[in-house]
């Protein structure tokens, strides 16, 4: 018997008229999920290929791959990037250091190499494998050694439905700035710590992105998995997947680092835990910091801005570190709304900052640093009113390109169709804070109406 087909006109919001056809499920034709554990089964192909740096971006790059756990040895190829064919005669090999990963719905191979003492400025080409089953040949550029123009990404959280939807953030991004050098992820990748499945999707979403252009990331909650002692620790996958600088506090290795990119300095916080053996370390990498501009990220947010969220013991404990430095752009996630501070962050608790808006005071109220919250995936938390932030957003999926060109840094963060929602200017001045300069030709605030209560009633929003 052949299944019934039914044919419907559909009168998209759009105007546009579209004909679909649905197959009723007649005869063992009902259509069924295939199992994650399928999906993402690994093989003796390699998949989940990712670049990162544990040192010099001038001269060297990681890359991580996956594989089964057949594949007991793992190679990296490199060769300078022709204009032609790759020639395999001119191809060096560098073999991984592999670690098996079981996961709640597979065992792999997680395999990691480092490329090292290459050319500043120069092109690459690399596959990955294990001799006979490779990779196609992926480029990346290594960081110059003079100073000149460039640009990053940066994401807050994707964590939920991440293949279906944060998918073309991702792309989006790559598309409107292709030669960034680095994609920057502040936490909450994915929504459940352990789930296997969830950073297939991860690395499905960005595809041969994260093959492409190193990703700088630090470890949301969400990165957090319960422990047997009912203790949240640091997700298995972590540390087999990522190649990540080993020069935080003892315990908090490829999740607290730092590193320089021509004229600016990274520096990752893991804000789930050892808050204060971290500002130890970060006071000491901000004293010896000769970078002009300096970036720090981390996942909780220093002032959150999300309804009933705050991170106080951050504020107390990181954010006067920050204000001694006069870091430069701090970026968040977390709170699944947008907020944007200007230059004037409260230096104390908010609850404090009543007294202090005027006179000599003032100047404590200036301290130089933009704080930046954001959300890349589709789960949307309410706004929280805030005096400190001068553009915010509900119901809003963003990526942020940051551009750096000597002592102007250009921000622009675009909607998940590509559509500019926050710009500024920050330029450094001698023996000042950086002017900030706010952009133009925004769109809309894009914040939900407020509604009362009494309004409210039936509509089920109340702010
Ligand atoms: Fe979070």
């Amino acid at each position: 018997m052949t299944s019934k087909i039914q044919t419907l006109r559909i009168l998209l919001s759009i105007g546009l008229v579209v004909t679909c056809r649905f197959a009723e499920a007649h005869d063992g034709h009902t259509p069924i999920a295939v199992k994650p554990a399928e999906v993402y089964k690994p093989s003796a192909i390699p998949d989940r290929v990712v670049l990162t740096w544990k040192s010099d971006p001038r001269t060297t790059q990681s890359v991580t791959w996956r594989t089964n756990t057949e594949v007991q040895h793992g190679y990296a190829q490199i060769t300078a990037a022709p204009d032609g064919p790759i020639d395999l005669k001119q191809v060096l090999q560098a073999e991984a250091k592999t670690q098996k990963l079981t996961t709640d719905i597979n065992e792999a191979h997680f395999h990691s190499a480092d490329f090292v003492d290459l050319k500043p400025d120069a092109k690459y080409a690399y596959r990955v494998g294990d001799g006979v089953n490779w990779s196609e040949w992926f480029h990346f550029k290594t960081a110059p050694a003079k100073q000149e123009p460039f640009s990053f990404i940066y994401f807050g959280d994707a964590q939920n439905d991440i293949k279906s939807q944060w998918s073309r953030v991702i792309r989006e991004a790559y598309s409107d700035a292709p030669k960034a050098r680095f994609m920057l992820h502040a936490g909450d990748l994915i929504n459940r710590a352990e789930a296997d499945a969830e950073w297939g999707e991860w690395f499905h979403a960005g595809s041969f992105l994260h093959a492409t252009l190193s990703c700088v990331a630090v470890p949301g909650n969400h990165e957090q998995a319960k422990a047997e002692d009912g203790t949240r620790r640091l997700s298995h996958h972590w540390r087999p997947q990522f190649a990540f600088p080993e020069d935080g506090p003892v315990g908090l290795e490829e999740t607290c680092y730092t590193f320089e990119y021509l004229n600016m300095r990274i520096i990752a916080l893991n804000s789930n835990e050892k808050i204060e053996e971290q500002a130890k370390w970060l006071n000491s990498v901000l004293a010896k910091n000769k970078s002009p501009w300096v970036v720090c990220t981390f996942h909780h947010p220093v002032f959150s801005t999300a309804k009933d969220r705050d991170n106080a013991a951050l504020r107390q404990t990181w954010k006067p570190i920050l204000d001694t430095y006069r870091v430069d752009l701090v970026l968040q996630g977390h709170d699944h709304t947008y907020g944007r501070t200007g230059l004037e962050t409260p230096s104390m608790l908010p609850e404090t900052v009543g007294n202090v808006s005027s006179g000599e005071n003032q100047v404590d109220r200036t301290t130089g640093t933009v704080y930046v919250v954001s959300v890349s995936g589709p789960k949307m938390y309410n706004l929280q009113p805030s005096s400190v932030m001068k553009r915010v957003a509900e119901d809003t999926q963003l990526y942020q390109i940051i551009h750096v060109d000597g002592d102007n840094l250009r921000y622009e963060a675009k909607t998940a169709a590509g559509n500019l929602y926050d710009a500024f200017t920050l330029r450094k001045q001698v023996g000042k804070i950086n002017e900030l300069i706010e952009g133009s030709d925004l769109m809309e605030p894009r914040v939900r109406p407020v509604i009362t209560t009494k309004e409210a009633i039936g509509s089920g929003v109340v702010k």
